[in-house]
């Protein structure tokens, strides 16, 4: 519940700096500092407190060889680099440019780091003003970020105490009645704005006043409820870093939950697959979507009886057989399949047999390219995975079941799905094991 006023029925409110505040040295009482300059601060105000005086109070001056030694070692996540520029998840879990470390403001070879904990150091301010005034404010930690989308930097929270850091109105409705179902105010950081406004960067003014806002004072939230959650984030990464994470992500998935599979997200998939190269710009590639549960069925029985057909032949055992046919769960399971199948009637015809080799190995090659980008692009819509032989070694059959014409030769089958569980961690290789340099 807000502790401060309902809000007014016409709303406003005023801000502006708060004159002598001294040169911050680690060590200093900020509550002190900021009672001595505003001794008239009242119930319900909310302060905006720049994070490089809390920074110096609290004595994150470190000596660093480079600036970005220190960004090094704040850095959790690389999220976007380019060139020397680097947007980083940092350890106060904040993703901004350089891990918030600054160089700008202080003695060389050291750099000052952002607060250890934004939330408690603004909750210590509080308290110390409550103690120091007698008065109960809100305290917002800020600091400068840039967006992604909009140029020019804005202040936002970094640290919170005593306000309630986002305005939930979902639930509520607009003035035209028209449900507000997304809508959560980051209040925080609109006040760490309006702040900003009166501040300005270089004129000695780290600490603002807000009047007049007190209904957004409250208990129970913090800055660090501004972070989106990664499950809620739809861009994690810069673009760059996406293109190269998703290759990487593709991982071959064997077991999937009953959530059915969007058959949009495969023919976005399908149109990623076809623009992989091919030889004597053909396009080789043809993806059949198996979207009824009779399809699939009817091609799995139909190529177990092939599999043990083939089997019994080389003189297995029925037990030997049986265990074999089992591992053909991976297909049986999934809620999706996808028969990529080869068309080479782009081909040329040598009437030489190394050359002719060599041009099936072509379209062959084109047509993992292919496959390759389908299962990428599956990745990038959170789909798992598997491609398995089994159709190339029975073609006739399946070519039959599924009713293709003679010159599509299937290239195994491509199990799509959710994925049950996260795939195993598989070691880093590095390029170098690869690689032969002349
Ligand atoms: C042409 C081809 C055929 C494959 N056949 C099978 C298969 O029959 N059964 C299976 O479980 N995995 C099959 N795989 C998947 C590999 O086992 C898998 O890619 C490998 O274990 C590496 O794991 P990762 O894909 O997660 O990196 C096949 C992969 C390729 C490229």
């Amino acid at each position: 519940m807000p502790a401060g006023p309902s809000v007014p029925a016409v709303p406003s409110y005023e801000v502006r700096a708060l004159a002598g505040i001294p040169e911050v040295r680690p060590g200093d009482d900020l509550a002190r500092l900021i009672a001595a300059a505003g001794p008239a601060l009242r119930d319900g105000d909310v302060l905006l407190v720049t994070s490089k005086i809390v920074s110096k109070a609290e004595g994150r001056i470190v000596r660093a060889e480079s600036r970005e030694d220190a960004i090094d070692a704040e850095t959790v996540r690389v999220v976007a680099r380019r060139g020397a520029l680097r947007i980083v998840e940092n350890r106060q879990g904040l993703v901004m440019a350089a891990a918030g470390v600054d160089a700008s403001n202080t003695e060389p070879g050291t750099v000052l780091l952002l607060p250890e904990d934004p939330d408690a150091s603004a909750a210590a301010i509080r308290a110390g003003l409550r103690e120091l005034l007698g008065v109960d404010v809100g305290v917002i930690v800020t600091d400068t970020f840039g967006r992604p989308w909009r140029s020019g930097l804005t202040d936002v929270a970094i640290g919170a105490a005593g306000v309630r850091v986002l305005d939930d109105l979902r639930g509520g409705t607009d003035d035209r009645g028209n449900p507000l179902s997304a809508t959560i105010v980051a209040t925080a950081d609109e006040l760490a704005a309006a702040g900003d406004l009166v501040k300005g960067k270089a004129n000695g003014l780290p600490v603002a006043v807000v009047r007049g806002l007190g209904h957004v004072l409250g208990e129970g939230s913090a800055a660090a409820d501004l972070v989106r959650a990664p499950a809620d984030d739809m861009f994690r990464l810069g673009t760059s870093e996406a293109v190269r994470e998703a290759v990487t992500q593709r991982r071959t998935v064997r077991a999937f939950t009953d959530e059915p599979v969007d058959p949009g997200a495969v023919r976005r998939a399908v149109a990623a697959a076809v623009t992989a190269p091919a030889p004597h710009h053909t396009t080789p590639w043809r993806f059949v979507l198996l979207e009824s549960a009779q399809a699939r069925l009817e091609l799995l029985d139909a190529m177990r009886d092939a599999w043990v057909e083939d089997l019994r032949r080389d003189g297995k055992s029925e037990e030997s057989v049986a265990q074999r046919v089992r591992r053909g769960d991976v297909l049986r399971n999934a809620p999706y399949l996808v028969v990529p199948c080869m068309v080479t009637d782009g081909a040329h015809d040598y009437g030489h047999a190394r050359r002719d080799a060599a041009e099936r190995e072509m379209f062959v090659v084109a047509m993992g390219a292919g496959v390759q980008n389908f299962l990428v692009a599956l990745a990038g819509e959170r789909l798992g995975s598997a491609w398995v032989s089994s159709t190339m070694f029975c073609r006739d059959v399946v070519r039959k079941v599924l009713g293709l014409p003679e010159g599509w030769d299937p290239m195994g089958a491509v199990a799509v799905g959710h994925a049950a569980s996260a795939p195993a961690q598989r070691p880093d290789r590095s390029a170098e094991a690869f690689i032969e340099v002349r």
